[in-house]
Order: structure tokens, then sequence, then C-alpha cells
């Protein structure tokens, strides 16, 4: 049987650590606070929102939580960021996505200050990851590295396939495993011969949003299987993009759904707040 990666344990581990490091923040006199933006009441956002601003409150940083109409025009949003940019009592500035349709994400999240963007979405952290400098990463893919790291699981020369290839996950993913001296292969919706492909990874990421998609047939003896897929099945329970049952028995590590990657991102989210208190 493989070993289970714990995601709901590492994370607890991290959220421990920066409660450490803001307590002694504190005693300098350094504060942190982060503004939270959703637009409209997506319950899926509004359940991340919350545990968000739990996160926030269990590591001792302050949040501030703006939920706006789902009829908020751009221009009202941009303005709220703009305002949030210049507040120095806030050193963190997120905004849920997705957005209503009627607003431009990529416009909405180049509004936001470099410095303050604990997501790492703008282009200018974006860009840093790609050159090696440094900045705010990504938090699913800077959680997978964590994950990786703290079950002492070796990444420099591996072969690793990234399924996905998204701005939040999959592209920041497979540059975050580059760094870490893996050999990394993108695969997406128009890769040939995906099967073989995954069979070559020693380390397999999965984010492509299809639930139990992938079997033991996509999986190498002895590979580490990375699930960033959530869903909800028919039975009311949650399960990833990997078939767990089929493809567990055969991996030398794997992560579950729920309980995996999951709880790893707002640690991460956490970890980039404690950073933005001394930008
Ligand atoms: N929606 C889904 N994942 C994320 C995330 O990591 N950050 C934000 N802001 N929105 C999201």
């Amino acid at each position: 049987m493989a070993n289970l990666i714990d995601g709901k344990q590492i994370s607890q581990e991290i959220k421990d650590e920066l409660k450490d490091k803001v307590a002694q923040k504190k005693a300098q006199g350094i504060q942190g606070c982060l503004a939270v933006i959703q637009v409209g009441e997506d319950p899926a956002s509004s359940v991340y929102v919350r545990n968000k601003k739990r996160a926030c409150e269990y590591i001792g940083i302050g949040s501030k939580s703006y939920e706006l109409k789902e009829s908020t025009t751009e221009e009202e949003l941009l303005a709220l960021v703009q305002k949030l940019n210049a507040d120095a009592d806030i050193n963190g500035i997120l905004v849920q996505l997705p957005l209503p349709g009627h607003m431009d994400e990529n416009k909405v999240i180049q509004a936001i200050a470099p410095k303050k963007d604990v997501d790492g979405f703008h282009p200018q952290n974006v860009g840093a990851l790609v050159s090696g400098l440094p900045g705010f990463v990504s938090c699913t893919p800077a959680g997978i590295i964590e994950l990786l790291k703290r079950s002492n699981i070796d990444i420099a020369g591996k072969n690793c396939v990234v399924i996905g290839r998204s701005n939040i996950v999959g592209k920041p993913m497979s540059l975050l495993m580059l760094r870490e001296n893996a050999t990394v292969t993108i695969a997406h919706s128009k890769t040939k011969n995906l099967q073989e492909l995954c069979k070559t990874a020693d380390i397999l990421i999965v984010a492509m949003g299809k639930p139990k998609f992938i079997d033991a047939s996509y999986v190498k003896e002895g590979a580490v299987v990375i699930d960033v897929g959530i869903h909800r099945q028919e039975n009311g329970k949650l399960c990833g993009d990997v078939d767990f049952d089929s493809v567990s028995p055969h991996v030398q590590a794997i992560t579950p759904v729920p309980g995996g990657v999951g709880p790893m991102t707002i640690a991460m989210l956490m970890y980039n707040c404690v950073q933005a208190m001394t930008k």
C-alpha cells in the first residue's frame, strides 16, 4: 500500500510555524491584514473565502472582507482595489476567482499592487517565477512543492508530468518543478498519447478537472501521484481527478481527496501573507 501524503497534517504544521512568526513580528510592532474581495455569491467561493478568513484568525493576522454584489461594475471593483493598494494597513489583497462574466479577470489581477498580490497572479510575480527572482508564488503549486519536500520525496532529476496548463496551477507548477531540477512535461487536452506519457512520470501531478480520470493504466509502478482535482460525486462524497482505489496500490506515495492538496493552498496563502507583512 502506498504512503498517504497527509496534506491536513502538513498544512497544520505550516500554519503553526506561521503563527509563531506572526507573534514574533507582532512583538516588533509589525501587524498583518489581508483584504479578501468576493463578487457575487458563488457557494464554493463563499466556502473558500470563509476558510481563508479563519486561517488568518488562526495565525493571528487581521482580515477585512469585501462582499460585493454580482451587479458590481468592473470600475467599482477596480476603484476598491486601488483604495486597498493605497491603504498602508492592508498588506495583502485577494480577489476571489472566478469573477462574474462582465468583468475582465486579467485587468483586475493587474490592478493589484504586486507587493500585495498574495495569490501570486500578477504578471510581475509570474515573471519573477519564470526568471528565478523572488516574488509571490501561486498558492496551490507552492503547496505541492511543500508536500513533496516535507514528505522527503526527491524532485531533482525526476521525470515530472503535469496535466493541466492553467495560470493558477499547471503553468506555475511546471516552473516550480523545473526550479527544483525536475525534467518537466506539461500535458493538456490536445496532448497525444496521454496514457503513454503519464507512464513515463516519476512524479505525476494531475490538474485536469475530470473526476477519477486517471486510473492505474496511466501510472508507472512506484510513481508519486499528486491529485489537484476536487469534485462532489452523486453520492455526496468528494473525489479527485485520480481514481484513488485503482491507483494507490501501485504507487510510492499519493495525495488523498479530500485532505491532500486542498488544505495546502490556504496554508501557502498564509505563508504569502506573512511574507507580505515585511514588504
Ligand atoms: N479560485 C480558485 N482558486 C483560487 C485561488 O487560489 N485564489 C483566488 N483568488 N481565487 C481562486
